[in-house]
């Protein structure tokens, strides 16, 4: 049985170990061996149909392999699960010697060994293998038919993943606590306003600019995962699963972000429903604005962001949620958290959502180092 204890475990080096893509009936029972640690305040049977729900969606279909370390002399379908996790196939963007190429990348998420066989190495061998499996995995469509990068969100510290590459990037956020509000002059913006307002050729025309601009600039190399529509569409399938199932008599969330069209600031968000009131936050997956190119603009931009961030306070109010979170927040960020909470300090994280890249781009003549653009909440997986 997949699930079933073998009578000999095998060692963590152990030639016979491999690691491979689930079949669909091991991709289910790795999920109900992960279920404890990760199905929150949902049952078993809502926590697979999340997970199957999430798996047709459009950021996913395509692009999600569950791997299981097993060993190989055990039967398809009837495999001991040493340990399994998760990656998502995303497309990002690397900018590099006055260039932006267009390439994909992974995300690992949902790394995972069973309670009774930890501490027998079998996560280590699994990141081991992934590491160099993902360097070439789906990436046949590619230019370079390999990927340069890729991340994963540790939440269990900077040491364990850089082992095999995953080195640790900044990490942190601030946050502001619930609180209902009056009308902050910020527009709500629902999924369409999204799209217009953070996803558009415009906006999308600018970042690419300015990597290539940072890259003329300077010869570090530039990598950003696209922060386009799905990622955000597949934060808020998460969220109305959530809220459909844990508040079946409420309209699922349809305020997915606010802005200031005067100012030019946008934010989309979404809501993360823990086990507990105190778990449940509201996130700013991305920010979008103009640089500000004179102190006058300065101010209208913090002004903006700060009604932006009353507004998401409103929100996460309304839905009994502790506090609104946003990450690695920009200086011009920090100022207008000052307006609304001047109690509210930087936390940098160093145990968990450690936003973590492994580089390979040296080997491509890149450079041995990196910059991680749009390091936010919405590259999470
Ligand atoms: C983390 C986890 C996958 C490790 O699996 P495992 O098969 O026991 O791992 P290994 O035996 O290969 O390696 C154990 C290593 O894990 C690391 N580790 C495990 N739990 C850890 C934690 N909470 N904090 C920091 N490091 C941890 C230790 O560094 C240990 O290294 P050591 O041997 O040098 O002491 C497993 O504990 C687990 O499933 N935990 C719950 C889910 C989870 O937190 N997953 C990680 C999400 S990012």
């Amino acid at each position: 049985m997949i699930a079933a204890e073998p009578r000999t475990l095998p060692e963590g080096e152990s030639p016979d170990l491999i690691l491979v893509p689930a079949t669909a009936s091991e991709r289910i029972a790795s999920i109900k061996l992960n279920s404890g640690e990760w199905k929150g305040p949902l049952d078993l049977e809502s926590y697979i149909a999340r997970e199957n729900h999430l798996l047709t969606h459009r950021l996913t279909r395509d692009a999600l392999t569950c791997w299981v370390l097993v060993d190989r002399r055990e039967p398809e379908d009837s495999r001991t699960i040493l340990s399994a996790c998760e990656s998502y196939r995303k497309p990002a963007l690397l900018a590099h010697h006055g260039q932006v190429e267009k390439v994909s990348t992974h995300g690992v998420g949902s790394v995972f060994s069973r309670p009774e066989f930890r501490g027998k190495g079998y996560a280590r061998r699994m990141m081991e293998e992934l590491s160099t499996k993902l360097e070439t995995w789906e990436m046949e469509e590619e230019k370079r038919g390999k990927s340069v990068f890729t991340v994963l969100f540790s939440d269990i510290g900077k040491k364990f993943y850089a082992q095999f590459g995953w080195r640790p990037f900044p990490s942190s956020h601030m946050s502001l606590r619930a609180e209902a509000g009056v009308d902050t002059g910020a527009r709500e913006l629902f999924a369409e306003d999204v799209q217009k307002d953070l996803c558009s050729e415009k906006v999308m025309g600018k970042l690419h600019d300015q990597m290539l601009a940072a890259s003329q600039k300077s010869p570090v190399a530039k990598i950003a995962i696209v922060p386009d529509f799905d990622h955000f569409s597949w934060h808020w399938a998460r969220e109305e699963f959530y809220a459909e199932n844990l508040f079946p008599e409420r309209s699922p969330p349809v305020v997915k972000g606010a802005g200031v069209d005067k100012a030019g600031v946008y934010c989309t968000w979404n809501r993360v429903f823990g086990e507990t009131p105190e778990e449940n936050l509201l996130y700013i997956l991305r920010w979008v604005y103009e640089e500000p190119s004179s102190p006058v603009d300065e101010q209208t931009t913090i002004q903006a962001m700060a009604a932006i961030l009353r507004r998401a306070q409103h929100e996460a109010h309304e839905w009994n949620m502790s506090k609104v979170v946003f990450w690695n927040p920009t200086p011009l960020l920090q100022k207008a958290v000052a307006l609304v909470d001047p109690t509210s300090e930087i936390v940098h994280r160093e145990n968990d959502s450690v936003a973590s890249l492994r580089w390979t781009g040296e080997a491509e003549g890149l450079g041995e180092g990196v910059e991680w653009w749009l390091n936010e909440k919405y590259a999470w997986c």
